[in-house]
């Protein structure tokens, strides 16, 4: 019987991999066998190519903001040219715009999420699948947020784009699902990343964002990125245009 985890020949684009989910998510799809293709902003992305290749794995890095449809054409190009296709996509780059009440954001930081946590998302999502028509499909995940679902307090920006991302999901799988291409988003709650540090920092913060979900804690990295291994292989033949809450309940109350 065939492994429908065995990633082994399959080319798997990540975006935002220099740390946090789409660093376990690179190391775990590598230790199936996937060969990595990083597009991000940040040159920390070499470390989780080492991390990979160290370990027997293929990775490589190119240097990409998604905001620019010139870098993410360039990150698919490179994919494809190195391994001939791209199987399966992983959306995930963002950032969190500072926290405000709504009254107090700021066009600049509105734009500057809009453009990350959105467009960029837009943009990847059309160069992989201008890809993937020629290679008769492939699975896409894209990292929405419990803030694509509900409104989290005082981000704004954040809130709007991340339901921005469960719209594009939508429709992306909507176009695209005879072309053989899925498309779903994960919807995470509280993880342990860098974008969470400004909250761990502060006790009494950190101690009120843990218990609003009803396993007590954040996750970790790593149980994000085993959702995103489901829903990239075979075992999610059927899912399409979905949005998966990895939350420990947040949104289930
Ligand atoms: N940490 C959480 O609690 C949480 C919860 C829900 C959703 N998310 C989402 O998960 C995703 C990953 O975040 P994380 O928590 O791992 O944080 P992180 O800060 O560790 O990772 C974000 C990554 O995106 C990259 N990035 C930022 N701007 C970019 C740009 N313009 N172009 C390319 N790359 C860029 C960063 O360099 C970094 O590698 C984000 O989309 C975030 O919104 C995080």
């Amino acid at each position: 019987m065939t492994n429908a985890l065995d990633f082994t020949d399959k080319t798997v684009i990540i975006t935002g991999a220099a740390s946090g989910i789409g660093r376990a998510t690179a190391r775990l799809l590598a230790d199936n066998g996937a060969k990595i293709v990083i597009g991000d902003v940040d040159d920390q992305a070499n470390e989780t190519v080492d991390l990979i290749t160290h370990g027997g794995g293929t990775a490589q890095f190119v240097k990409t903001d998604v905001t620019s449809a010139a870098d993410v054409q360039n990150l698919v190009q490179t994919a494809v040219d190195t391994h001939g296709r791209i199987d399966v996509a992983f959306n995930n780059a963002g950032i969190l715009p500072p926290v405000a009440r709504f009254v107090d954001q700021t066009e600049k930081d509105f734009d500057k999420t809009i453009a990350v946590d959105l467009k960029g998302v837009f943009l990847s999502l059309k160069y992989e699948i201008e890809a993937m028509l020629k290679t008769g499909g492939g699975a896409i995940i894209n990292t929405a947020s419990v803030a694509g679902l509900i409104a989290d307090p005082d981000m704004a920006p954040y809130v709007a784009a991340k339901h921005g991302v469960v719209g594009l999901t939508r429709s992306a799988a909507y176009d695209h699902g005879k072309d053989g291409i899925r498309v779903n988003a994960l919807a995470p709650g509280l993880v342990e990343t860098g974008m969470t540090e400004v909250w761990r920092k502060d006790p009494e913060k950190w101690d009120a964002v843990t218990s609003n979900n009803f396993l007590n804690k954040a996750a970790s990295p790593e149980e994000i990125a085993g959702m995103v291994l489901f829903l990239a292989s075979d075992l999610a033949g059927f899912a399409t245009g979905g949005v998966y809450p990895v939350d420990g309940g947040q949104t289930a109350r």
